[in-house]
């Protein structure tokens, strides 16, 4: 994708240096800042941080991170530790796990002088394999719009988004903007409503920014408004990312995203997410009793961050003093609530039998 009209990715690797560069996002859409990690804690601290954040992103910066790791120290119990130590950075995202497990698997039956090399290559593959697979998401998606379009050319379809499910959660195109970006590129009018996302806000600053950068016609509205939007028929579709999905389609992503699913329900507007394979947790079935829930510090409800009218940054106080506040990252939406699931591999059901097809393909993939 582009920001000021010139390319950028969120995450690239230089190999003669061993660094790894990632945008932060904790500064944006105030600040463009590339900053540099190379040793595990600076992986760790950068996903923890949410200076890094999104499903895949988180990944693919662990991938990076366990190779930056093997290159310290590859004995297997150093790697085992290490892999360790970024899975537990942040405990929702299965894509974490996944990736950690693809570079410990690249690297077990290798001697220990070339494991470093190994797992480097592996960690760029994963960084590849990333951006083709969002880029199918988008393909696939895009048949979708394109369909609600063919029924109604001269209509601005609007489309509402949870969260951030887009490059800035990826390494290039995302998953829940993926498609929106390819019915940009084909012409198809539209317009996407952005959740703001409380508590960090990554619609209002985010997913804002990005699509502002693409010159993608957008309104950020409070959390709450969907269900108003949705009941008035400003809703065509909705489309939203996952951090975890289980083998029965139940999807955990960002807080809210739920209420938004039992809006689009009650008002007929189809709710698709859109996610790559590596998503899909194949040992669970019920998201809501098994997929663990992030809880994060206090502060991110009680204080808000931007900029003054000089663009200065500051962080304000915005709740009662003293008064306790509970922050959790995700929740569930039950299979039940969800029109379809959009893949690489293309639009799937939300049923354990439909997602056991997508499964056996994945596996024969490997
Ligand atoms: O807490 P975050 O910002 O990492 O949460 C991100 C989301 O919930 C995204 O919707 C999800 O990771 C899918 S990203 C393509």
């Amino acid at each position: 994708m582009r920001v000021n009209n010139q390319p950028q990715t969120t995450l690239w690797c230089e190999s003669a240096t061993q660094t790894t560069f990632i945008i932060d996002q904790t500064l944006l859409p105030h600040q463009l800042d590339i900053i540099p990690l190379k040793t595990l804690d600076d992986f760790c601290h950068s996903i923890s941080a949410m200076q890094v954040r999104g499903a895949p992103l988180i990944g693919i910066t662990a991938a990076f991170g366990l190779a930056a790791a093997i290159a310290v120290n590859p004995q297997s119990t150093a790697i085992a530790q290490a892999a360790n130590t970024l899975i537990a950075t942040r405990p929702t995202a299965i894509n974490l796990r996944w990736a950690v497990e693809k570079i410990q698997a690249s690297v077990a039956n290798v001697a220990e002088a070339q494991r470093a090399d190994v797992a480097l290559q592996h960690a760029t593959r994963l960084r590849q394999h990333d951006i083709a697979t969002c880029e199918a998401i988008g393909e696939h998606g895009y048949q979708l719009i394109a369909e609600q379009h063919r029924r109604n050319p001269n209509k601005t379809l609007n489309i509402l988004t949870h969260c951030n499910a887009g490059w800035l959660a990826t390494i290039d195109w995302g998953t829940a903007l993926a498609p929106i970006y390819k019915a940009q590129q084909a012409g198809i009018p539209l317009h996407v409503w952005v959740d703001e996302t409380r508590p960090r806000n990554q619609g209002a600053k985010l997913t804002a920014w990005e699509l502002g950068q693409q010159g993608v016609p957008h309104t950020i509205i409070a959390d709450n408004t969907g269900g108003h939007l949705m009941q008035h028929g400003l809703v065509d579709l909705c489309i939203v990312g996952s951090d975890r999905t289980t083998a029965a389609g139940d999807v955990c992503n960002k807080i809210g995203t739920y209420l938004k699913a039992l809006s689009a329900n009650d008002n007929n507007v189809p709710f698709y997410v859109a996610l790559p394979a590596s998503t899909i947790d194949w040992t669970i079935t019920d998201g809501v009793k098994d997929i663990p829930i992030e809880e994060r510090e206090a502060e991110e409800i009680t204080h808000m961050n931007g900029v003054d009218a000089n663009g200065q940054l500051h962080e304000v106080l915005i709740s009662a003093p003293g008064s306790a506040a509970a922050n959790y990252g995700f929740d569930v939406t039950p299979a039940r609530l969800v029109t379809g699931l959009i893949t690489e591999h293309g639009v799937y059901s939300a049923n354990q039998t439909h997602l056991a097809e997508l499964q056996n393909r994945v596996v024969n993939a490997q």
